[in-house]
């Protein structure tokens, strides 16, 4: 008889070579368990897990409502109480002008629908986007996306647009009235994270302003709290036009969104009506579950501990190994000399019972995304993991 190793090689779809293969039995909190083994689940499925796993509110709100109705009907035609609490709680704890929520089933679905809203409503086709963004893996994200090695196989994507250097203020005036959009990650995440500075972000605002260019923000990664924030951001002083989120959004089932000004949207729904159709997008299950989550995120104020318990973490890894550590929040990238140093730390880690990972972009560091619920003595415990790894790999 084979094994579920074997059958999951032989039946799933791989996305890489080298799968982690970690047969799951079940998960609670910031652990993850396989038969044999407990592991420190520092990277939350790459930023979904914002409450760890298991979350006894967010459980009973997906019991509560299978036991109302699962999917009725296409996004936009019924009236479905899950969808109007959560768009409500949304909408209630952003700026003004983000009033409009349209639920999608993932992050590169958002993407898809944020980029073709600024199409229709400027008139003009060039995206900017950044080098080492990353905003999905559909054909509309992956012609923004900052990274040649992923894109060139699978060419000609959509043409018409502009790569420019991410956090460089030089590269502002590139932004011009032939540009629908400036589509940029809030905080890079797959480069390694990559923090902005606030003059850069701040006048890509003023610049799109003036050319009527639209801003996207990506915060499918590193919004939901994670940045420390509530949204990422409110770092940085300014609102943008649209806001892309996913990933934690649903609670740890598929929810995405697009959230922009009402008028704006109305763009969609005319000339032609249905521009974005959905099937599932806003699936009440999944958002009663992402309403329970982001609830209990406000209520405990998660976010409000984000940063301390990130110098925690950054204070007590700084070593000779190390060479930088760059981050926002609960978005640590540690980097190392090189990949090889890196993925044997990163497999230490693993046989230890600490899970973590690289980027996409950037195999030299490691990521450390814990659940935002993480513990002082669980940072303490796991941190201490990772340091005799580093020790057990590189000494
Ligand atoms: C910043 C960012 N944008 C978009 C996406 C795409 O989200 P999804 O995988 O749900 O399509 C991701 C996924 O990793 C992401 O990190």
């Amino acid at each position: 008889m084979l094994s579920n190793r074997q059958l999951h090689l032989q039946y799933l779809a791989p996305t890489n070579p080298f799968p982690l293969l970690l047969e799951v039995e079940r998960a609670d909190g910031i652990y993850i368990y396989s038969k044999e083994k407990k592991y420190y689940d520092l990277i939350s499925g790459i930023s979904v897990s914002n409450l760890g796993h298991n979350n006894k509110a967010v459980i009973s709100a997906i019991k509560e409502q299978l036991d109302e109705h699962m999917h009725v009907m296409v996004y936009g035609e019924f009236v479905q109480k899950p969808q109007i609490n959560y768009a409500n709680l949304l909408v209630s704890n952003l700026p003004q002008s983000l009033n409009s929520v349209y639920f999608v089933n993932s992050g590169a679905e958002a993407t898809e629908g944020a980029l073709k809203l600024a199409r229709k409503a400027s008139g003009r086709s060039e995206i900017a986007y950044f080098r080492h963004s990353y905003h999905g893996s559909t054909a509309g994200a992956l012609s923004v996306m900052g990274d040649e090695h992923y894109k060139s196989a699978f060419r000609p994507l959509i043409p018409g647009n502009r790569m420019l250097e991410y956090n460089d203020i030089n590269e502002v005036s590139k932004i011009s009235s032939n540009t629908a959009a400036v589509i940029m990650e809030t905080v890079q995440a797959e480069s390694g994270v990559t923090v902005p500075d606030v003059d850069f972000v701040q006048s890509i605002r003023k610049r799109c302003d003036e050319t009527g260019t639209l801003l996207i923000l990506d915060e499918i990664q590193c919004g939901m709290g994670r940045s420390g924030g509530l949204f990422a951001f409110e770092h940085f002083g300014i609102v943008p036009d649209i806001l892309l989120l996913a990933k934690a959004l649903g609670g740890g089932l598929p929810l995405g969104a697009f959230i922009c000004d009402r008028n704006l949207m109305s763009q969609l729904s005319n000339n032609p009506m249905l521009g974005h159709i959905t099937t599932f997008g806003g699936n009440p299950i999944c958002c009663a579950a992402g309403a329970a989550a982001f609830k209990e995120l406000i209520e405990r104020r998660l976010h409000e501990d984000v940063e301390r318990k990130s110098k925690l973490i950054c204070d007590s890894l700084r070593s000779h190994h190390i060479k930088s550590v760059h981050a926002k929040g609960l978005l640590i990238a540690i980097e190392f000399e090189d990949f090889e140093t890196n993925k044997k730390v990163i497999d230490a880690c693993f046989e230890n019972g600490v899970i973590t990972d690289w980027f996409l972009f950037n195999n030299r560091s490691m990521r450390i995304a814990p659940p935002l619920i993480i513990e002082d003595e669980e940072i303490e415990a796991c941190c201490k993991v990772i340091e005799s790894s580093i020790s057990e790999a590189l000494d």
